[in-house]
């Protein structure tokens, strides 16, 4: 099992993901460590377990599945926010001879491991709403897309899938309904692009993996040709409990602007890093306290929110709610569910720039605007590092970054502009000592004068 640290958090907050975890906290176990077994379908059927299916398959139409999710308001937390009854609704109308639902569990920062941590705990969930996903939409076939070396999690998601096969809720006669849901584990291998829908459905053709411009969106043509839905686990996990407590379980939590839980993943200087599931809409800075905030004698200087194409915000961003639209306009995105705490130590204008450089890296080559356009754009965050800009860094940066955003074919090229553009936002006087004085406040960048005491120059 994945060695994650699960964060205490405050009695009020729900367990929507992670139920089990309130009592593994409260009982002081370490992570894992004497757990249930959570492929233990007996136990997780006298929990609740497939009560949502069952529901779904003997007492609701389709239409009423879809306008139940509608009403929840849940939105897909693979970080775009997209309303999920949308694609359920398209998906459904879409003429095909075949549907599918593909569980899009392959996590592609490789730093982050919340989808996978809830995998190998709340196997049954995430199921489950794939099956509520299949029914809704008529598929017959769901595939769980996986890193292939989330080795721990492939092994529980197979034993939950065999016990819910011979208990008849997955299978050739779903609940005696003569309808076939069948789930396939796909483990798979790839970079950081694979994480993009589109690629990822290429991925599991065996395909070559480059993102296809949208529309059509895989609702209407995606796995083979035919309508599918793909789906972060997180967001399938919630859908037995809008199911069968109503709305109200899931949009009790979270904000106008969102509603429900999300896994974040907080580390870099943190007195104890882990994950915990928050209600979307906490502020920043609530999240960053559960890992233990800054450890003295250090400051808080920055945090880089949605991961390496995520935004670097100033320490006042604690006040900014963790909600799609709120980190949006602070220049963030939820992204992987990651938040990287940074100390003084830290050069920002080297930051930024190692992670355009591995986002120019990541990039697929398709178009050329972000094939070379942010090949260039980690140039110049580069010079700036090496103490040799050019005229006009900023301006250049800055028009290079408008130029990427508005040619863009998939949602990794506008994303990896945000680095870069964060410090020219945010942390200018700390550029500025880069361009104008040759000098790294943080003693980080060579062969630059520094104004840290302690740091090499
Ligand atoms: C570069 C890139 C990487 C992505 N990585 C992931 C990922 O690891 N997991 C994920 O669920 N979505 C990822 N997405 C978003 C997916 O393309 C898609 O929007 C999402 O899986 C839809 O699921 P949802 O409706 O549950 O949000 C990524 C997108 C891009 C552009
Ligand atoms: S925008 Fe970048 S990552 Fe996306 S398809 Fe084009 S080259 Fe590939």
């Amino acid at each position: 099992m994945t060695n994650a640290n699960l964060l205490p958090t405050p009695e009020k907050w729900p367990h929507l993901l992670l139920p089990a975890a309130s009592a593994e906290l409260a009982a002081g176990a370490a992570a894992g460590a004497g757990a249930a077994n959570p492929a233990d379908l007996d136990a997780a059927v006298k929990a609740g377990a497939f009560a949502g299916l069952t529901e779904a398959i003997r007492g609701m139409t389709a239409g009423e599945i879809v306008a139940a999710l509608a009403r929840s308001e849940l939105r897909g937390r693979g970080g775009a926010g997209f309303p999920t009854s949308e694609k359920w609704r398209a998906c459904a109308l879409a003429q095909a001879d075949r549907h599918y639902v593909v569980v899009h569990a392959y996590q592609a920062d490789p730093a982050v491991f919340t989808d996978r941590v809830l995998l190998e705990r709340n196997p049954f969930a995430v199921l489950e709403g794939a099956a509520i996903a299949a029914v809704a939409v008529s598929a017959s076939e769901i595939v769980v897309a996986i890193r292939a070396e989330a080795t721990a999690a492939i092994a529980v998601l197979e034993a939950a899938i065999a016990a819910a096969e011979h208990a008849g809720y997955l299978g050739e006669d779903v609940l005696g309904s003569g309808r076939e849901i069948h789930v396939e584990v796909k483990p798979l291998q790839g970079a950081y692009m694979l994480g993009e829908e589109t690629v990822l459905l290429k991925g599991i053709e065996g395909k070559r993996g480059q993102p296809e411009q949208q529309p059509p969106y895989p609702t209407t043509r995606g796995l083979y040709g035919r309508p599918t839905l793909v789906h972060n686990p997180q967001t399938l996990a919630v859908i037995p409990g809008i199911i069968t407590g109503g709305p109200g379980t899931h949009s009790a939590a979270g904000s106008a602007h969102g509603q429900g839980t999300v896994l974040v993943q907080i580390s870099g200087s943190v007195a104890n890093p882990g994950l915990a599931e928050v209600p979307l809409g906490t502020p920043l800075g609530e999240i960053v306290a559960l890992a233990g905030g800054v450890p003295a004698p250090h400051t808080l200087k920055a945090l880089l929110v949605g991961g390496p194409s995520g935004g670097i915000l100033p320490p006042d961003a604690e006040k900014i709610a963790y909600q799609f639209e709120a980190l949006e306009a602070a220049g963030a995105h939820m992204g992987s569910g990651s938040i990287v705490v940074i100390d003084e130590r830290s050069c920002l204008v080297d930051l930024a720039s190692v992670l355009t450089r591995f986002c120019a890296d990541q990039a697929c080559g398709k178009t050329i605007p972000c094939r070379i356009g942010l090949r260039r754009l980690a140039e110049i965050g580069a010079r700036i590092c090496e103490g040799q800009p050019r005229d006009d860094e900023i301006v250049r940066l800055t028009d290079l970054s408008a130029d990427i955003v508005a040619s863009r074919l998939c949602d990794h090229e506008g994303r990896s502009t945000l680095p870069l553009l964060s410090i020219v936002r945010y942390f200018r006087d700390e550029l500025d000592a880069h361009i104008l004085r040759s000098t790294c406040p943080a003693g980080i960048c060579h062969p630059m004068a520094t104004s840290r005491p302690g740091a090499v120059s």
